[in-house]
């Protein structure tokens, strides 16, 4: 059976080392494309229905308020076919501690139970704070691998590393 790699990335405003700055390709994205290359998994884009705003200011306001009130975010094209796939890759940033309610949305939509799940995150700081904690609540009956955690600016220059990651 066939992998797939499911990731959100965003594309805007970020933190690096507690820095505002701008990205043209998200951080995340890059490290799925990594990983689809060297497993020849699938590739699959987690996208919102509304977009995410590009400023920081406004991103940060949206992702505290999705955090309180953990809303059931839309994704414009949700996957049909996971049952195709038995390990399934799931990317994120970290957004305050955890992964973003849009990755929450997405697991919520199917049954992970007898897949093989491999976390990884990409992050200013901290690894991946609650996240995987909240993902062993969320996927009940799923084998959860270690997680591979990347700072962001270290995406370029962590080949070796996600390859020991995918080959362990
Ligand atoms: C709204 C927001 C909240 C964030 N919160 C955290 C956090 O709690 N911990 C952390 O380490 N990084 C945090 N970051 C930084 C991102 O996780 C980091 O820049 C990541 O590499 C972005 O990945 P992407 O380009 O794929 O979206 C935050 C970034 C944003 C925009």
């Amino acid at each position: 059976m066939k992998s797939l790699v499911a990731y959100f990335s965003y594309v805007g405003q970020t933190e690096l080392n507690r820095q505002i700055v701008e990205i043209e390709k998200g951080h995340t994205e890059i490290v799925a494309e990594k990983i689809a290359k060297l497993t020849n998994a699938d590739l699959y884009k987690i996208e919102p229905a509304i977009a995410y705003p590009k400023t920081y200011a406004d991103i940060v306001n949206v992702v505290r308020k999705e955090n309180e009130e953990n809303p059931k975010v839309e994704i414009k094209n949700l996957l049909e076919n996971i049952n195709d796939y038995d390990t399934v890759y799931i990317g994120f940033p970290i957004w305050y501690r955890t992964y973003p309610r849009i990755i929450a949305s997405f697991l919520s939509n199917y049954d992970f139970a007898g897949k093989t799940v491999k976390p990884f995150c990409t992050n200013d700081e901290g690894s991946f704070g609650i996240a995987l904690l909240e993902l062993n609540s969320q996927l009940k009956g799923a084998t959860i691998k270690p997680g591979l955690a990347i700072h962001g600016s270290e995406v370029e220059k962590s080949q070796d590393k996600i390859e020991a990651w995918v080959n362990q």
